[in-house]
């Protein structure tokens, strides 16, 4: 079988791989590679999709700024009317600066500083979710110092499996996240004693690229549950944020369609009279995105040919990561297929690590071969490093003929600028 990338956005005219209607060697020849591109098309189907999904429930989508960060992807789904879910000082400036509202905000994270706290004290942002009682001791003092109360959620950890990758899993009891289910209503309680707190419910995130939605109906069954426990105590509840986690198609996986994971919600939570938040990442922004490369050259391997490209590792970090599946695709397709052979497709990076694929079937391909890999939007740009002191691969976004460099080349200068050498090294 051959790949192909999961995306209408990303499809051949002829024989060209464009983005949208925009020939991906045209954007290539300008911007150099390798690069990241952006379809809006694709960014706005998929926000709509889980829109019209969850029509007629009480919903605000928060979309999780983790999953990649830039300020042009961020500023289309403002526009589109999202909020957005942050888990660190950064990510609250990127939402703001990017137009999204404070009272659309939300702050995710098993460990906030305190400084990072009180920005979202100072911001106005719509709630905090608190993840241990530790952590709402802190709320309350900085909420008191800035004269302000806080609006805060617990995140409770179900310990429900997800059944996704190991790394990405965050709800079983063995997880760093949230608060253990059976402490919801003494942590509760606190939250209601404490200063400055004003507790608005509860949040949960199970884990990341769920294929199935049955980890879903546990953990917000179980979420339910403990709303009945509070309110029966004498709780308000009024708000319930249930993260994300929405899988997308890399390879050939079906993923739940959002209606799927709406009808879940409304089936578990959906009684329950609370305003929801969503917090998906992923689900909006992966099949939106690729990666394009250059091949630099093409050996024989000891077992097959090996294609080594000029992105790696440091760019995409997942298949090193998680042994991740990428689509690999020719940016110009030959109309005959047969002579296709397997491959592997690996970076420079000086590990054997640095590997995107092994044995993937591929037309011949020649060095100053252009390649893309599939549902790199989520993920992707964010966790690229420097490492090898290679620069972050530049960001682009396109919207029919048109595209934009959103996120500029970084040069090795740019990098050594920002180190320094003591001067009293060396000068013994
Ligand atoms: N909310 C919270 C609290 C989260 O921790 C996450 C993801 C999300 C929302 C968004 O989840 P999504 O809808 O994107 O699945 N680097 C990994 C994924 C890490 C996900 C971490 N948390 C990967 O490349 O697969």
């Amino acid at each position: 079988m051959t790949d192909r990338v999961p995306s209408p956005d990303f499809s051949y005219a002829g024989e060209t791989l464009c983005a949208e209607r925009l020939p991906l060697p045209d954007v290539a020849a300008e911007v150099g590679t390798p690069f990241y591109c952006y379809s809006l098309a694709g960014l706005t189907r998929s926000y709509r999709a889980l829109e019209a999904a969850l029509t007629g429930l009480p919903a605000t989508v928060c979309y999780a700024l983790k999953a990649n960060s830039n300020q042009a992807v961020i500023a289309a789904f403002a526009q589109l009317g999202a909020g957005a879910d942050v888990v660190s000082g950064g990510e609250l400036r990127r939402a703001l600066a990017a137009g999204i509202p404070a009272g659309r905000i939300v702050f995710s994270g098993v460990g906030k500083t305190r400084d990072e706290i009180a920005l979202a004290l100072r911001s106005g942002i719509r709630q905090i979710n608190v993840e241990s009682e530790a952590e709402l001791d802190l709320v309350s003092a900085a909420a008191a110092g800035a004269g302000v109360t806080a609006r805060v959620s617990l995140r409770i950890n179900p310990d429900v499996d997800a059944r996704t990758h190991d790394k990405i899993s965050t709800g079983r009891k063995q997880d760093k996240f949230g608060i253990a289910i059976g402490r919801t209503l003494p942590a509760y309680a606190r939250a209601a004693d404490l200063p400055n707190l004003a507790p608005a419910g509860l949040a949960m995130h199970i884990g990341s690229q769920l294929l199935d939605v049955a980890p879903y109906r546990a953990a917000f069954g179980r979420l339910a549950e403990q709303v009945r426990v509070l309110r029966a105590a004498g709780h308000e509840v009024k708000s319930l944020d249930l993260g994300g986690g929405v899988g997308i198609t890399y390879r050939d996986e079906t993923p739940p369609r959002f209606e799927d994971y709406a009808a879940v919600v409304r089936e578990t939570v959906g009684g329950l009279g609370c305003e929801l938040v969503f917090e998906p990442g992923r689900s909006l922004v992966g099949n939106a995105g690729i990666l394009v490369a250059r091949v630099l050259y093409v050996k024989d391997g000891g077992i097959r040919p090996i294609a080594v490209v000029d992105a790696a590792m440091n760019d995409l970090a997942r298949p090193a990561m998680y042994d991740a599946y990428h689509a690999i695709v020719p940016a110009i397709r030959p109309q005959k297929s047969q002579d296709w052979v397997e491959m592997d497709v690996v970076g420079p990076i000086c590990e054997s690590g640095d590997t995107f694929a092994v044995a993937r079937r591929l037309p011949p391909l020649a060095p100053g071969d252009l390649v893309a890999f599939g549902s790199a939007g989520a993920y992707g740009s964010v966790m690229s490093s420097a490492y090898n002191s290679r620069p972050p691969a530049p960001e682009v976004m396109v919207s029919g003929e048109r595209f934009a460099v959103v996120r500029a080349r970084q040069t090795a200068d740019d990098l050594i600028r920002q180190e320094s050498v003591p001067d009293w090294l060396g000068s013994a």
